[in-house]
């Protein structure tokens, strides 16, 4: 039986990359598209799945032998903290439902899309596959965390109790097309592209909050799409993997801000708010497990990822997520 691979949550961020890797690897390579092989990509137009009745329509639409499931509610730090029932009821309906009807009509292999978010908020680090549980989430993004947490117990439930293949992949901050660009809720790359964007179109100064100094790992959804196409051909325990950069490659606030002003060509005034709160200095986490299993790996050079998002960005700015058009 030919290979249909079913992606929820497709249209989004992590989900378009994935597409453009499949679209754009040659076929039969590593990360490319294998013959015989078809790829869904669906959106929460063609099932909710909050809802049983649709998942189970969904799935005996495509009757996919392999799920990644990336389909989430997913918002920023304001929203976590407005929201947190909201965030853990929907993401607890979403994951039970794909992970129930994969079960149930015989799915080969799920990998679900979990997040540094889930990992406790007082912990050693660098945080690695192995502390999920070891404490409590931040207060903050409590619901999505526990919601994301449950999928790893889940998994190991359906392995189990009825041989599941189910796994799990923890990506840390991601960017690139498609990301979502509304300045209410989105994550510092796009957040400071639109604003520098906007700086830029309006004439007025870009400020960046914070000191610039906090240290993260960002990732390329078109490199992140290569690893989840390796966990799902090459991977196969319950136990999830950090997908991310190395520890040696986290990048300050600052370096983003500036590599967004070359890739902007913003010329105005730049500056750093330091009135404003900095969050976390830094929370590293190891990619020793994935690098260990996979092999040579090349990630995307910071610049050249960024660059290409931003161009996505000027380019698509009509129908990207700005948040713009919705307030119009
Ligand atoms: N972005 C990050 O930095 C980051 C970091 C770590 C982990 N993750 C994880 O990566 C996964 C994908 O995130 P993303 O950044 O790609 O998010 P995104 O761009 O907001 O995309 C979310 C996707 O989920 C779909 N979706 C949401 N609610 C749904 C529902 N009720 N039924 C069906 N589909 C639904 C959306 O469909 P529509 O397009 O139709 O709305 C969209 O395709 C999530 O599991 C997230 O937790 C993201």
């Amino acid at each position: 039986m030919p290979d249909v691979i079913l992606v929820t949550g497709g249209t989004g961020l992590v989900g378009r990359g994935i597409k453009w890797v499949i679209e754009n690897e040659p076929e039969g390579s590593r990360f490319g598209k294998r013959p015989g092989e078809t790829w869904i990509f669906a959106s929460s137009s063609e099932a909710d799945l909050k809802d049983p009745e649709q998942t189970r329509k969904l799935f005996q639409k495509y009757k996919p032998t392999h799920v990644i499931h990336l389909a989430a509610l997913v918002g920023g730090l304001f929203k976590n903290m407005k929201y947190k029932l909201t965030f853990l009821r929907d993401n607890n309906l979403i994951n039970d439902n794909v992970l129930h009807t994969s079960y149930e009509t015989g799915v080969k292999k799920v990998i679900s899309c979990l997040s540094t978010c889930v990992f406790p908020d007082k912990v050693t680090y660098p945080l690695d596959e192995t502390k999920i549980h070891l404490g409590l989430p931040h207060d903050s993004n409590f619901g999505y965390a526990h919601a994301k947490r449950m999928v790893d117990v889940a998994n190991h439930a359906y392995k189990d109790q009825f041989g599941c293949n189910f796994t799990s992949a923890i990506p840390t901050n991601v960017f690139g097309p498609y990301d979502n660009y509304d300045l209410e809720g989105a994550h510092v790359i796009p957040a400071l592209v639109h604003k520098c964007y906007l700086a830029k179109k309006n004439g007025t100064p870009f400020i960046v909050g914070g000191t610039g100094k906090p240290l993260r790992q960002f990732i390329y959804s078109r490199d992140l799409a290569k690893l989840f196409i390796w966990q799902l051909r090459e991977y196969d325990d319950v136990e999830p993997v950090i997908l991310s950069v190395g520890e040696d490659e986290e990048v300050s606030i600052k370096d983003v801000a500036d590599a967004i002003v070359k890739a902007v060509d913003f010329r105005g005034e730049y500056s750093f708010d330091t009135t404003r709160a900095d969050g976390q200095f830094r929370k590293p986490a190891t990619n020793k497990k994935l690098l260990s299993l996979i092999g040579d790996f090349e990630f995307t050079p910071f610049q050249k990822a960024l660059d290409e998002s931003v161009q996505w960005f000027l380019q698509n700015y009509d129908t990207a997520r700005t948040g713009v058009k919705n307030s119009t």
